[in-house]
């Protein structure tokens, strides 16, 4: 039996925290999240400042792929640091973690540590300007490349909007928003202006919008086109990296891309991203012409916990659990879903799925189909989950991590089928 909890104290921190943070928070992607103060996360699980528990499936927006506080790479993390932190200057862990990240991914040449995803991106996108003197990019409805201007945006009717005040109409005229998944919408944007594109930028499986692959042939195509036009084909695997695969979403699709750019899941939890690829594009970094930049890039925390990430994944690699576990929640939620007569909706890969409410059973393809869904109603469901100890984001997608087993599984669906019963 669960009882309804209590959220005293979170509220207390919340009303201290909007006396200085605006909204009480540091990221505007928390402003619709439940203000829940945790004091603490192990493997699957997190607790609040009020002793509530939580099995988590927002896992820190993707990064805690490995589960909250993994030992393993905070002891190495920790016995790195003891000996310095930053020194503005090289260290032999970072040439460790940059020939193990090089390995793991299997088919990049070069590699450069960067913060955050959001950076990497702009890193990429300057790199194809630079190496094709072209200046546009194409990119598509439904993938998020972060919150600068140039990559910014809402959608609607197919229309490409800056999405903050702020940000100007011109910021955003380089891009080049297309559906995605839709090969013919390829096809005649570069016949008519593939001499200005300078790349062609994607999540390779789309995570932000509803965890969807790639039609069969749709990415082969676009790297032929890409081929053929001289444009640079950009993966941005910030949320598939090391989390679908040991070589990411490229592993799983089959097809190679020039650049790719890596966070979250790829130094357990620390804040660490990359932009990996081709030597001859890479090397534009090294030769001075294209600059890129960061006091914290390759940290000395930050090269030990890709190092320990690493080791991790080569020696036990978490892929085949998560996915028994992925599977069986989805199927859980599904079933709960039909017995409490609510069109609950899964879909998606199991190590970062997607659940929506709608009456239309099928799985959605595109950014259209999300919409159709009842989005506010999730958000609201989503909410009362959290409530009841099941920590998921309003948006739809749920992480599952290493550490989540069946312990997690019986425990989930049994918080679930109890928030389902209130309704
Ligand atoms: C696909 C993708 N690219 C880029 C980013 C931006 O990464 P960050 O939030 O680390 O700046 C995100 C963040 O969710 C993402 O999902």
């Amino acid at each position: 039996m669960i009882s309804v909890r209590s959220f005293e104290r979170s509220h207390e921190l919340h009303d201290r925290a909007v006396e200085f943070a605006p909204g009480g928070v540091h990221s505007n992607v928390r402003l619709g999240t439940p203000k829940v103060f945790f004091e603490r996360g192990k493997g699957a699980w997190l607790w609040d400042v009020d002793g509530n528990d939580y099995v988590d499936y927002l896992l820190g927006q993707g990064p805690m792929f490995l589960g909250h506080a993994p030992d393993d790479i905070n002891q190495a993390v920790a016995d790195a640091v003891s000996r310095g932190m930053v020194f503005g200057a090289q260290h032999p862990l970072e040439v460790e973690a940059g020939h193990k990240v090089l390995h793991q991914l299997g088919w990049a040449e070069r590699l450069r540590f960067g913060v955050s995803g959001t950076e990497s991106v702009q890193g990429a996108l300057r790199l194809a300007r630079a190496a094709t003197g072209k200046t546009k990019f194409v990119r598509f409805e439904g993938h998020y490349h972060g919150w600068l201007d140039n990559v910014l945006v809402t959608v609607k009717d197919h229309e490409a909007r800056v999405a903050s005040e702020g940000q100007m109409a011109s910021h955003v005229s380089d891009s080049i928003m297309l559906p995605w998944n839709n090969i013919e919408a390829v096809e005649a944007t570069l016949a008519s202006s593939a001499d200005e594109i300078a790349a062609i930028i994607m999540e390779p499986i789309m995570f932000n919008t509803g965890s969807i692959a790639p039609r069969l042939g749709y990415l082969e195509r676009v790297r032929e086109l890409c081929d053929a036009h001289n444009i640079v084909l950009i993966f941005d695997e910030v949320i598939s990296g090391f989390r679908v695969g040991p070589q990411g979403a490229t592993g799983i699709v089959g097809v190679t891309p020039d650049l790719a750019t890596f966070g979250k899941a790829i130094a357990g939890g620390w804040p660490v991203s990359a932009i990996a690829g081709r030597a001859d594009l890479m090397d534009l970094f090294g030769a001075g012409v294209v600059n890129h930049s960061g006091t914290f890039n390759s940290s000395v925390m930050s090269a030990a916990a890709v190092s320990a990430t690493m080791d991790r994944l080569a020696v036990s690699p978490p892929y085949a659990s998560i996915r028994e576990h992925g599977g069986a929640l989805m199927e859980g939620i599904e079933e709960l879903g039909r017995r409490h007569g609510l069109p609950l909706r899964v879909q998606g890969l199991p190590m970062a799925f997607h659940v929506s409410l709608g009456e239309d059973p099928e799985p959605f393809t595109d950014f259209e189909g999300l919409n159709r869904r009842d989005l506010p109603g999730y958000q609201a469901l989503a909410k009362q989950f959290g409530d009841d100890g099941v920590w998921v984001a309003g948006r739809g997608i749920w992480y599952v991590s290493a550490e989540h087993g069946a312990a997690e599984l019986d425990e989930t669906l049994s918080r679930l089928d109890f928030t389902l019963g209130r309704q």
